[in-house]
């Protein structure tokens, strides 16, 4: 008798051991994501930010929240709607604008979706399920970062059909690019984009401070990228490919019959040479700020690469856009739609999917008032105003 029980004893305890084990190796085993489940009052995007920086933990927001190096670029992105005005107008009978609209044959509630960023684990543990919840719910679309941190599969279920886009950085094995592609096709992902400002990682100095890695896994590269959790982003950017060419773009076109939206243009001559290559949407951004600092804030380049695009093809801008007011401009500028970033992954950590619906329906109401004041019924109405450039008028009577 006595040696059964102790035979018992030593399973048990061996199960027990076990299980902590397993228990410890969790992917986000150490890390307390946001559990939050509600709406969030919004009185102004920009303080989002700071509520967010008390649910996340500090690793994960500074690495969310941050740009590269001096953080210039990252602010002008914001500070660069300034320098151009909106003429308010009257008088112009306009009552309930109209803000849905279409882009690449899907139609949405607002020319807002949501910007591909990796890891939403950080935020908020259903992590880009939630999100994909919250911007199904909103009406629009979801991009999705092969960094995500749900796999590609349950974003898809969560999205429950809504429309979603897939982002691809490019491994060094195309063999994997092909499958993964083919996956996210299979799923109903509905584009595929391409980034290609990230060769390598920016400087991100909090990141490197803290030492970041990844407290949880990537796990639609984690085949490809080793063992995702517990690298930092510049190891997980190294075993990307690194040199692109415009070549790249076709060879991701001759892999699926689903529109390619190249990501990370910010030159007029870069967004020639992404159309030739048979982009079918360029998508003006520079990534939020977080690769090169020192360069323009990426509304200040949107005008000039809209009028070389000339309409070939549709564009999707973003980085900065916090208000209704930088929506409009952005569009009256030549933008089709726009995507945000930070501010999705700030309302996912406050309220989880309610708080992602939560910051639409702030920008939804927003843009509906702008576009109140400045006379202007539906989006189409936007893309004809002239906006007022005040830096160059200041420039002229300085003269
Ligand atoms: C990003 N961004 C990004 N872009 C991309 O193509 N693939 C990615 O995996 C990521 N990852 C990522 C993570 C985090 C935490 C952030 C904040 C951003 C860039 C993103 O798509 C977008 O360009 C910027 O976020 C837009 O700027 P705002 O809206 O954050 O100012
Ligand atoms: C970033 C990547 C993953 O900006 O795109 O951190």
């Amino acid at each position: 008798m006595k040696k059964i029980i102790f035979i018992l004893s030593v399973i048990l305890v061996f199960l027990l051991v076990v299980w902590l084990v397993t228990y410890m190796r969790r992917p986000n085993a150490g890390y307390q994501a946001s559990v939050l489940d509600n709406e969030i009052v919004i009185y102004d995007i920009d303080e989002l930010e700071e509520l967010a920086s008390e649910i996340i933990p500090q690793g994960g927001f500074d690495y969310i929240r941050g740009g590269a190096e001096t953080e210039n670029t990252m602010h002008r992105n914001i500070s660069a709607f300034d320098d151009v005005d909106i003429y308010p107008r009257v008088l112009t009978g306009v009552d309930n604008p109209d803000i849905n609209t279409k882009i690449l044959g899907i139609d949405i509630s607002v020319p807002v979706i949501v910007a591909p960023a990796a890891a939403h684990g950080l935020a908020h543990v259903s992590a880009e399920a939630g999100t994909a919840r919250g911007a199904a719910a909103a009406g629009t679309i979801m991009s999705v970062s092969n960094y995500a941190s749900s796999t590609l599969a349950e974003i898809a279920k969560a999205g429950k059909g809504a429309p979603q886009w897939f982002q691809l950085y490019l491994s060094k094995d195309n063999d994997f690019n092909k499958q993964i592609v083919k996956r996210a096709e299979e799923l109903g992902y509905r584009a595929i984009i391409l980034t290609v400002d990230a060769p390598v990682g920016g400087n991100r100095v909090a990141d490197a401070r803290n030492n970041f890695k990844f407290p949880l896994a990537l796990p639609n590269v984690a085949q490809k990228s080793g063992k995702t959790k517990g690298q930092g982003i510049g190891k997980i950017f190294a075993a990307a490919q690194n040199r692109l060419t415009p070549y790249d773009i076709m060879r991701v076109k001759a892999m699926t019959d689903l529109p390619v939206i190249v990501k990370g243009i910010q030159h007029p001559d870069d967004a020639e040479i992404a159309i030739l290559a048979g982009a079918d949407a360029i998508w003006v951004s520079n990534h939020g700020g977080r690769q090169l600092d020192g360069a323009p804030g990426a509304f200040e380049v949107l005008s000039e690469i809209a009028q070389r695009v000339n309409k070939r093809v549709p564009i999707i801008f973003d980085s900065g856009i916090r208000r209704g007011q930088h929506v409009f401009k952005a569009i009256a500028s030549g933008a089709d739609v726009v995507a945000i970033g930070r501010p999705v992954i700030y309302g996912l950590a406050l309220g989880g999917w309610r708080g992602v619906v939560s910051v639409f329906d702030y920008i939804k109401q927003d843009l509906r008032r702008v576009m109140m004041l400045a006379g202007t019924q539906t989006i189409a109405d936007i893309k004809d105003v002239k906006l007022r450039p005040r830096a160059a008028i200041i420039m002229c009577e300085e003269l």
